[in-house]
């Protein structure tokens, strides 16, 4: 029986979201981890509520409480990319399915992290020269049009924090 466990959940679950909703950005790092990764972005060190709704109790209809889609925050603030152009010239910039996690629409946060990174321009992922993808962001999503070996495994997504 499956039910109960379910229940529970419900009822425990009500009580701590109902409670959960809160003022200030800053509030979100007591529950949350700091963001540890040498480059962060501004807004996220600013704050988090830009980007997401914080009150847990209330459903955005968009996953991880975001108040927007992905690529329309980003360009909210990054408005020369919407009117001159992203500096990867001519590249798609949002898409049904990323090709490194394909249960992720394809955005700028599949190249990006919005959060921190550990390298330059706040990449998602570690494509460094001891890797891999030697250097190549490109290859991540793009192994067979470069190589004939056998794709390796993708790289972990970066989540929130480090
Ligand atoms: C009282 C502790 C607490 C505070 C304060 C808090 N959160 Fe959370 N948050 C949680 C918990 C617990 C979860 C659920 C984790 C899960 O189920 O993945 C969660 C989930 C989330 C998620 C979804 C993550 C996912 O993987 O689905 C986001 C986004 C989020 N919180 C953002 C925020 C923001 C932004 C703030 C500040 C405005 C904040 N949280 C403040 C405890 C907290
Ligand atoms: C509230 C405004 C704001 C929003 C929203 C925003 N950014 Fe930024 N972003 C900035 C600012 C300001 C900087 C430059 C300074 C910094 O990183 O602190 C920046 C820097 C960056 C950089 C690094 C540039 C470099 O030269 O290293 C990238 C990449 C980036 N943002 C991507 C994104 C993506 C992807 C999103 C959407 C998920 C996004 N930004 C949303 C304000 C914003
Ligand atoms: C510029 C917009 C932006 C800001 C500011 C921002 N986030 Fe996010 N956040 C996103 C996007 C977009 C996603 C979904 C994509 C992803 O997982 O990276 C996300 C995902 C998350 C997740 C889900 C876990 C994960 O990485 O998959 C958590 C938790 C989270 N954010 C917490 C925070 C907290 C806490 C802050 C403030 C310190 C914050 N965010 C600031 C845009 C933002
Ligand atoms: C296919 C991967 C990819 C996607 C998708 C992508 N970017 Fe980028 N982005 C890059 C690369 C690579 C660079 C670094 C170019 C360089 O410096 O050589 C970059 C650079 C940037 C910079 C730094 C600009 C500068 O002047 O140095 C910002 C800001 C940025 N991207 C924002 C975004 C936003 C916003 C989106 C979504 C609308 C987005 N990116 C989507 C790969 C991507
Ligand atoms: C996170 C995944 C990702 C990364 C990283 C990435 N791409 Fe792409 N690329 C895509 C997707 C998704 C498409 C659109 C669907 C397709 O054609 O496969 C695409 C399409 C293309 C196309 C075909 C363009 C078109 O309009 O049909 C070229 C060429 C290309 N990418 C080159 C690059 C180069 C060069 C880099 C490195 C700077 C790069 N890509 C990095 C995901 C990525």
């Amino acid at each position: 029986m499956k039910i109960f466990p379910v229940i529970f959940c419900l009822i425990a679950g009500f009580g701590f979201w109902s409670q959960a909703s809160y003022g200030s950005a800053e509030d979100c790092t007591k529950c949350h981890e700091q963001l540890e990764n040498p480059f962060k972005h501004g807004p996220a060190s600013d704050g988090c509520t830009f980007c997401h709704n914080p009150d847990h109790s209330v459903n955005t209809g968009r996953p991880m409480r975001l108040l927007e889609e992905p690529n329309k925050l980003c360009l909210m603030c990054h408005d020369g990319i919407a009117q001159e152009g992203h500096p990867v010239q001519g590249h798609p910039l949002s898409g049904p399915k990323d090709p490194v996690y394909p249960r992720r629409k394809f955005s700028c946060v599949s190249c990006h992290s919005p959060h921190s990174s550990q390298s330059r321009k706040l990449f998602r992922y570690d494509f460094s020269m001891n890797t891999p993808y030697k250097g190549s962001i490109c290859a991540l999503c793009h192994w067979k049009m470069l190589n004939n070996t056998p794709k390796p495994p993708p790289p972990p997504w970066s989540d929130y924090g480090r």
